[in-house]
């Protein structure tokens, strides 16, 4: 039987590799790491690619017991960034080339049962290697080291390579065709069950003469299903079988499926992997992606995997909550891996959550010569063999991102594409119109809208064949670079530049759905960013806390309710004191506005000036309501015209009014004899809200006729700190756990003051470690705290301060797998 051993803990790590380092001797800069592990670990900002550049070593001993003999051991490394090579006892075994995908080292005929062995990985994490992305420039950090996890299979001499299984439902579904409501159809999509059948190639090493192939298929709770045994016929096995029912893998209902495929040899069980998939049918069309027979218009986010302080080095949990925060903080129902595969951990959430996967190969924009052409076709056969059996995963991106066409190399991509998993449709993103289409999805940065321009171009303006599907794969980004700390105006632009794309990506119906750009910021080369190596392209900052933007996402779901008011509210943030435009963006049925507690008006959907997007962003405009009429000895009419006018003069102030308003205030001054200073103290009451009381604005939200939440905007009068941990039972098991604490600085009303910059003191009690400075600096009032087991197990509790709040403590629990 196989034996899988993780070998995360314990290695040695040299940031100058040797032959003496490999052969297990003393280097004077080896120092003991855990993987995953970053070659360099950065500051936040400021600092200079080169520090990630280096020919890097990793070792470890393993012991090799007597009982290996006759065994096949096989090394798996989820990545080295990006070119590694495997040694034994100085011995060089194999090496690998791509930054990005996983790959597998016999190491069975350099081991000695009974003996201890020296296992080496020398990495190359510079960028003058001859491959992808390397070549000229890169918008993103590329980082390095044995960044993944790694794991030894101790295994018979005959055993399964690979599985490829392809989960198919019947031609017709009861949802095909449907007429039904789109909740009918989810609900139909959650219930229904079906008849499937399974299909997919088994590939076996070793002698096999004589063996049998044992499929049992078991659903999410264990239940065996189905079970099947056939006489092993070749290398490459074909297997095929019918399941009597299953239930659809889909957005709203993943339902996952395992396939355990064992190698028996008579009664004895050689070998057994347990491939985990989704049934499901997904398929692009003119006019759009179909799951299940059910049109979807994709809403989704670019995603990089890069952490701060340690680049690409994050284990299981901070990958799966990237996943979480895309569907449940996000309302996301997709998400493109820009630009490369990306963590198993990160996919398998996304197969648990009914999160879709536009997954591509590593580049950016450049394409080098031949040698670095045979590497992106290797690239994409091993993404295709790595992650073909994900449900959620429903494109191949097999272009380099943004690169020139190049027929002949995306030819070869899109063959081998095709020729593993001839299932899946490919596209490749490219930023230039009509260019040569020869993969099944036109997929397309559109960076069309500046803040003027309409949100997307027409798909007939950009593909050369309307016959095939299209879709958005970027927008916003360097557009519209925001920190949580500009300015009010800034980070309100950037959330309705979001709202503007994803409204005409809605109002058109054969865009297939859009991308934007991006998750989080992101640390980036000298060439991009803003001078401190960060793309602030980001809707969430590099911690995953939200600016402004991420609530016109967060509102498109419903199981968690929204309610985000774009403004403080305070007029002296915004140019000549004008209030400017305020958005609430919520998933309430209803948003109702008081002023100190005096209802003023309420609000749907309906007031949005988007009118085809779900839950778009509301635009208020009525700061007085009923208070004119109520309060002031004026006709209905003048209340209402004063009214109007003063709306507008605190929206958009008093210089350069249109000749309407003009129109409007000379009547208010010759029908009504109203002076200026009668304006001017009107204003000063309804709008300035000038005096001793400060005036705080609620905004509730309301759902089916009760209040879910409310915001309250006021004079700031206390500050306080609000934790958010990501899991607060943190596992050492295959390797270490790492939490992630958001830190937020809050006025007393749970608002974050986005101008709030300063140190918070960390203590920790019990073994937790903290990544990164000891003594994080909040920017824009949010931050983030890293926390990660030591090995040892217990209570830990860590406490946080700054000067202006009190402490916060959160307990951990640390178990031991
Ligand atoms: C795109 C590119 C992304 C990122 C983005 C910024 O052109 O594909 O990687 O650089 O621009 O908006």
């Amino acid at each position: 039987m196989r034996q899988r051993i993780d070998c995360n803990f314990d290695w040695e790590f040299t940031p100058v590799w040797s032959k003496k380092f490999a052969r297990g001797e003393d280097v004077p800069e080896a120092r003991r790491v855990d993987l995953p592990h970053t070659c360099a670990e950065t500051p936040y900002d400021y600092f200079d690619e080169s520090c990630c550049q280096m020919l890097c070593g990793y070792r470890r001993r393993i012991a090799v017991p007597e009982d290996w003999r006759g065994k096949r051991v096989f090394l798996t490394v989820g990545a080295a960034g990006h070119a590694a090579e495997v040694y034994v006892n100085g011995e060089k075994l194999a090496g690998h080339r791509c930054g990005y995908t996983a790959f597998r080292t016999e190491l069975t005929a350099a081991l000695t049962p009974g003996k201890e062995a020296v296992l080496a990985v020398c990495v190359d994490s510079r960028e003058t290697l001859d491959q992808p992305p390397f070549g000229l420039v890169v918008d993103y950090m590329t980082y390095g080291g044995l960044y993944r996890e790694v794991r030894l299979d101790v295994c018979e001499d005959s055993l399964i390579e690979d599985v490829f299984a392809c989960p198919a439902l019947p031609e017709s579904l009861p949802l095909l065709g449907s007429s039904e409501r789109e909740e009918v159809r989810r609900a139909l999509a959650v219930d229904l069950r079906v008849p499937g059948r399974l299909s997919g190639a088994v590939t076996l090493t070793g002698p096999a003469a004589g063996c049998a192939l044992r499929f049992r298929l078991r659903d999410g709770g264990g239940m065996l299903l189905t079970e099947l045994t056939v006489p092993v016929g070749g290398q490459n096995q074909r297997f095929d079988f019918s399941v009597p029912e299953v239930r659809l893998w889909d957005v709203d209902s993943p339902r996952l499926y395992t396939l355990e495929t064992a190698l028996l040899r008579g009664p004895t069980e050689l070998d057994c992997v347990e491939t985990r998939i989704g049934f499901r049918r997904a398929e692009w069309k003119s006019d759009g992606f179909y799951l299940n027979g059910r049109k979807l218009k994709l809403l989704g986010l670019n995603r990089h995997q890069s952490f701060p302080y340690v680049g690409y080095a994050m284990p299981r949990s901070m990958q799966r909550l990237d996943a979480e925060i895309l569907k449940h903080e996000l309302g996301c129902n997709a998400v493109r891996t820009s630009h490369y595969p990306q963590s198993q951990h990160f996919v398998d959430r996304c197969d648990e959550l009914g999160l879709l996967v536009f997954t591509e190969i590593p580049g950016w924009q450049h394409i080098g010569g031949d040698a670095w052409k045979q590497q992106a076709l290797r690239n994409t056969e091993e993404m295709v063999r790595q992650y073909r059996n994900h449900p959620c995963v429903i494109l191949w991106g097999v272009r380099i991102n943004e690169s020139a066409d190049d027929d002949a190399l995306y030819r070869a991509t899109n063959a081998a594409a095709r020729a593993l998993d001839p299932t899946r449709a490919t596209g490749g993103v490219r930023c230039i119109k009509k260019s040569h289409l020869l993969e099944d999805v036109y997929t397309y940065n559109d960076f069309l809208h500046d803040g003027l321009s309409p949100g997307c171009e027409k798909k007939k303006a950009v593909t050369p064949d309307m016959g095939k599907a299209y879709l958005v794969s970027e927008y916003a980004g360097h557009m519209f670079p925001t920190k949580p700390y500009d300015d009010e105006p800034h980070r309100t632009e950037h959330a309705l530049r979001h709202a503007a794309v994803l409204d005409a990506v809605a109002a058109q119906d054969d865009i297939a759905g859009s991308f934007g750009w991006c998750m989080f910021d992101y640390n980036t080369h000298k060439d991009f960013g803003s001078g401190d190596r960060i793309c602030y392209h980001g809707v969430l900052d590099m911690f995953r806390n939200p600016k402004t933007a991420a609530a016109v996402y967060a509102a498109q779901q419903d199981a968690l309710p929204v309610l985000c008011v774009s403004s403080a509210m305070d007029l002296g943030e915004r140019p000549a004191s004008v209030r400017g435009r305020v958005f609430v963006m919520t998933n309430a049925d209803e948003v109702r506005l008081y002023k100190n507690d005096r209802f003023i008006r309420s609000y749907t959907h309906a007031d949005s000036p988007y009118a085809h997007m779900s839950n778009p962003p509301i635009e208020i405009d009525d700061f007085i309501g009923g208070q004119i009429e109520a309060e002031e000895h004026f006709t209905p009419q003048q209340a209402k015209l004063v009214k109007e006018l003063l709306n507008y003069f605190a929206r958009f102030g008093y210089a350069h009014l249109p000749p309407q308003i003009m129109a409007k205030t000379g009547l208010l001054m010759t029908r009504y004899g109203m002076k200026f200073e009668d304006a001017y103290a009107l204003y000063g009451k309804y709008v300035g809200d000038w005096g001793d009381r400060a005036t705080e604005f609620r905004f509730d939200a309301v759902k089916d006729g009760a209040v879910v939440q409310s915001v309250r905007r006021g004079a700031v009068t206390s500050l306080r700190l609000e934790l958010r941990p990501s899991h607060t039972v943190l596992r050492h098991g295959a390797t270490y756990d790492v939490a992630l604490l958001r830190i937020a600085v809050t006025d007393q009303n749970g608002n974050v003051v986005p101008y709030w910059q300063g140190s918070v003191d960390v203590s920790v009690e019990g073994p937790l470690s903290v990544i990164g400075p000891a003594q994080p600096t909040l920017r824009g009032g949010l931050g983030g705290l890293y926390l990660k087991t030591t090995g040892a197990e217990g209570s830990a509790a860590v406490t946080l301060k700054t000067a202006q709040t009190e402490p916060v403590t959160i307990k951990f629990i640390i178990k031991k797998e």
